[in-house]
């Protein structure tokens, strides 16, 4: 089984929650939770599966704790590390920038060697352009606990089920 790091930054709590409900998910794995506010980069050297959970905060913007972090991940290799990103957007007030950090992240994990794991197809989802879609795929999963929260768990349960066979 490989080692599981749930990494998120998150301003108003909504990726903490999703954060927190994944690792419930994929309790079996005992991963490790840790919010990028601490500055650790610890699990990303440490673990084989790293989680990635970022909101977008303006447009092409990251999260705050994920720009402060920014430079630090510009340093880590990553090669050999299996990556899955998540975030929260607003597709409604933000229809031309949803969830452009999960896109921002992807890009800066590709660069330093990942593979990224875990994407997601666009049907379902009410946006005009995210950075995140790449190929006509999203490279990880959006959430939206602000226009259709509703739909948070079932997409995060769908997620991980889809995560697992990379798991072990
Ligand atoms: C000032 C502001 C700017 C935002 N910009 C975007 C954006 O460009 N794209 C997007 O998808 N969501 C945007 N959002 C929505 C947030 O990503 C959303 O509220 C999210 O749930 C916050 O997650 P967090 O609590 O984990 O930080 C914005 C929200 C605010 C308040």
């Amino acid at each position: 089984m490989k080692s599981i790091a749930i990494i998120y930054g998150s301003s108003t709590e909504h990726t903490k929650e999703a954060a927190e409900k994944i690792a419930e998910l994929l309790a079996d794995y005992s991963p490790t939770l840790a919010d990028i506010y601490d500055g650790d980069d610890e699990p990303f050297k440490t673990h084989d599966v790293l989680i990635l959970g970022v909101s977008t905060w303006g447009v092409q913007d990251l999260q705050d704790d994920w720009n402060d972090f920014y430079p630090k991940l510009e340093q880590i290799d990553l090669s050999g590390k299996t990556v899955a990103l998540f975030g929260m957007g607003d597709a409604s007030i933000y229809p031309s920038s949803f969830v452009d950090a999960i896109g921002i992240l992807y890009e800066i994990v590709v660069k330093q060697g990942a593979t990224v794991i875990g994407h997601v197809s666009p049907e379902g989802y009410d946006f005009e352009y995210s950075r995140a879609l790449v190929d006509g795929q999203f490279v990880g999963l959006p959430l939206d606990d602000d226009y259709e929260p509703e739909l948070t768990e079932e997409r995060i349960v769908n997620w991980v089920e889809q995560l697992k066979p990379h798991l072990s």
